[in-house]
This record gives C-alpha cells, sequence and structure tokens, in this order.
C-alpha cells in the first residue's frame, strides 16, 4: 500500500510525501512522483505524524477520586492514603467491571491518536490482586489494535497493616518471580519516592527484576530530589519518569545515559508542582520521552497526548518538533523499542492523519485536535 499527501509528514517535515507500507513496515519514503503505481491512499492537506507512544499509564483500577484534587486544590497534601483508596475501591470491583473500564480508558487513548501504551499495574497491592489486573490488562489488550507494554508496579505503595520491609520481601520473592513466570509483563516500574520507596528498597526491587529477565523504569525525583534519578542510571534503568525535582547534577547524570528521561507535565500541573527541567536535559543532550501519566488520582486524562505534546511545548519550553519526538520516537526509546514510531523504512507504520495542516497545532489547540483516520502495523482501525 502506498499513503501519499500534499500536507506534512511530521516531524520529517516532508512534503509533499510517500510512504509505501509492505508487511506493516514502512519499507519506502520518497515523493508521490517517484513511487511505482501501487494501491494509494492520498490523505490530502493532512498533517500525518507517527502513532503517539504513551509510555507511562495507570489504567487499571476503578473508583473516583475527583473529589481529592479539588480538595488538594484548597491545600491539601498528596500523600499515599489517595493510592490505598483506589487500592479498595479495585479490589472491590469484579473483573467484568474492571475490564470494562480498562477497555474505555485504552479506547479513549486510541482515538485521541496513541497507538502504543504502556499501562502500570499498582492499585492491587497484594499477589492475587496484581495478577488479576495484569490478566485482566492481557485480555483487554488481546482485543484491542492498540500496542500494549505492560509493567508491573507492585511497589507503587506499601499496603496498609504491612510492615514496608516484609511488603518489599513480598514483591522480591513472590510477586515478581509470579509475574515473570506468567509472563505478565516486560517491565518493573518503583515508586522510588519520599513516603513510598527508598534507595534500598527500590535497588532490591530492581535487581530482583533484571533477575528475573524484566526490564526496568522508576517513578523518580517527582516529589523529592532523592538520588532515583542516578540510581535508575546506576542500574539500567530503560526510563526515569516525573523528574520535578531534578536538579543539574541530575541533568548532567542523564545526559549521557541510555536511561530515557520521561517528562509528565500533567500531574505536574493538576498537583501545582514544579515542572520538570525539560530545556537543561535537551540541552545536555538527554532523551526526553513525554507521557500522560494517566492515572486514577493525580491526572486522569485518558487520551490527553496531544495536550501533553502542547504542554510539552508551551509550559516545558520545548519547540513543538521536540515535544512531539519525545511523545513518539522519545516513548518508543523508553520502552526500548528501537524503531517505534519513527518516519524510518524498517518501523511498523503506526500513522495518524489529523485534522489540521501543521503540527502547530498541537500547541495552539492545546489537545482539542483529533485523529482522522489511524493505522497500527499498516492496518487501519477504528478506535
Ligand atoms: O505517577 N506517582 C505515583 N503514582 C501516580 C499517582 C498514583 C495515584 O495517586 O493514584 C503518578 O503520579
Ligand atoms: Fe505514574
Amino acid at each position: 500500500m502506498l499513503l501519499t499527501g500534499s500536507g506534512r509528514l511530521a516531524p520529517a517535515n516532508r512534503s509533499p510525501w510517500a510512504l509505501r507500507i509492505v508487511d506493516g513496515l514502512i519499507s519506502w519514503m520518497g515523493e508521490p512522483s517517484d513511487a511505482e503505481d501501487d494501491e494509494r491512499v492520498d490523505l490530502g492537506s493532512a498533517l500525518v505524524t507517527p502513532g503517539l507512544v504513551d509510555s507511562h499509564t495507570h489504567p487499571i483500577f476503578a473508583g473516583d477520586r475527583s473529589d481529592e484534587a479539588a480538595a488538594r486544590l484548597e491545600g491539601a497534601a498528596y500523600t499515599d492514603g489517595g493510592i490505598l483508596r483506589t487500592m479498595r475501591a479495585t479490589r472491590a470491583a469484579d473483573d467484568a467491571v474492571l475490564e470494562r473500564l480498562v477497555e474505555s480508558r485504552l479506547r479513549s487513548a486510541l482515538a485521541a491518536g496513541t497507538t502504543t501504551v504502556e499501562c502500570k499495574s499498582g492499585y492491587g497491592l497484594s499477589l492475587g490482586e496484581e495478577l488479576r489486573h495484569l490478566r485482566i490488562l492481557r485480555r483487554v489488550a488481546d482485543r484491542l489494535p492498540l500496542r500494549v507494554v505492560a509493567t508491573f508496579l507492585g511497589a507503587h505503595a506499601v499496603p496498609p497493616g504491612m510492615p514496608a520491609d516484609e511488603y518489599v520481601a513480598q514483591v522480591v520473592d513472590e510477586m515478581i518471580p509470579a509475574v515473570a513466570a506468567e509472563g505478565l509483563a516486560g517491565f518493573v516500574d518503583v515508586f522510588a519516592d519520599a513516603g513510598f520507596f527508598d534507595l534500598d528498597a527500590t535497588e532490591r526491587i530492581a535487581r530482583s527484576a533484571v533477575a528475573a529477565g524484566l526490564g526496568l523504569r522508576l517513578h523518580a525525583e517527582q516529589l523529592e530530589r532523592t538520588g532515583a534519578a542516578e540510581l535508575g542510571v546506576r542500574l539500567g534503568a530503560a526510563s526515569v519518569d516525573h523528574l520535578e525535582q531534578l536538579d543539574a547534577a541530575g541533568v548532567t547524570a542523564l545526559a549521557g545515559a541510555a536511561t530515557v528521561a520521561t517528562l509528565l507535565p500533567a500531574p505536574a500541573i493538576v498537583l501545582r508542582d514544579r515542572l520538570p527541567p525539560a530545556r537543561p536535559l535537551l540541552d545536555a543532550g538527554a532523551t526526553v520521552a513525554l507521557a500522560s501519566d494517566a492515572n486514577a488520582g493525580t491526572h486522569g486524562g485518558f487520551g490527553s497526548m496531544p495536550l501533553v505534546i502542547g504542554l510539552g511545548a508551551t509550559l516545558l519550553g520545548m519547540t513543538v518538533t521536540e515535544a512531539l519526538t519525545a511523545a513518539t520516537a522519545g516513548g518508543g526509546s523508553a520502552l526500548r523499542l528501537a524503531h517505534l514510531s519513527r518516519l524510518e523504512v524498517g518501523a511498523p507504520a503506526d500513522l495518524v492523519a489529523w485534522d489540521a495542516e501543521h503540527e502547530g497545532v498541537f500547541a495552539l489547540n492545546l489537545g482539542a485536535v483529533r485523529p482522522l483516520r489511524t493505522w497500527i502495523g499498516g492496518v487501519e482501525v477504528t478506535p
């Protein structure tokens, strides 16, 4: 199949453009006039980009915490109480209810141009519940066209009535081996922050993840500057995420690292937090990803990746091209999927034609832009 357009193909900035898809991959890129005749689909003047990659979400939960968001904006603090409230609501939801919630969140993401989504567990906080949530995610993933990458976040909070050390031992000795044995996740994540999991616990969990053959990603430097970013680099984490409190030394540590710096502007503004140092990270040469962090308590926006790109380009001081790249190829790097969502020969043909003409729309419209048509692996999909 040949896709052609007289509009912009971004971030490559080609116009007019043509792109051949064979076996789900981009096999050739060039000018429409150089293309041999083929089954052609012409997208006219529409802006076309790689599919968006949301490399950090928490979609497996029940309950509603919008009251908490309002209370925080009147001065209440952010504590582990919120996660535990979601844990209780989620444990009380049966499989069918939870499955419907997860499916509708992922469909919202797809409808807004996300073609690959990372999904964390972490509202179960017991062996049985965490496995149940990851199995539900797998069932939903199996019937949606989206690419889903599952992450085990048992270390999201310590469940009530258990000493932290005992819970960490359970994550290490029971939960990670069980998740790995069933192939339920490709990554392990830890909320490595003040009041949650300290650096020692994080390192124990990380080593067990690596021993089980799973990749590592960390929630780092969101609430306090703890050194979790440097720990992630040292342990070979695919990504360290949040980074609102990162300082110059942390920027330097990430600059030459294979670990991606994943920035989540939406929860930062919902929490009225500091903004992560996007400009220093980019100027220092770090690989930067932008993701939604859609979750139960600090940002509920499934389907918000167009807004997240807009926030990158406006609030975080990125150019539109940098923000779009961070939300496509950057997310692919954060998920260790090297060719994902790149405009290059050999990359999976995950593409979105937008109801827009220029990528500046992400900054101009702040979220209010929608896909006209979406392809994943060369197959057109409908949300
Ligand atoms: O990424 N930071 C940790 N976890 C989520 C929030 C989870 C919650 O409050 O339910 C986040 O922001
Ligand atoms: Fe998160």
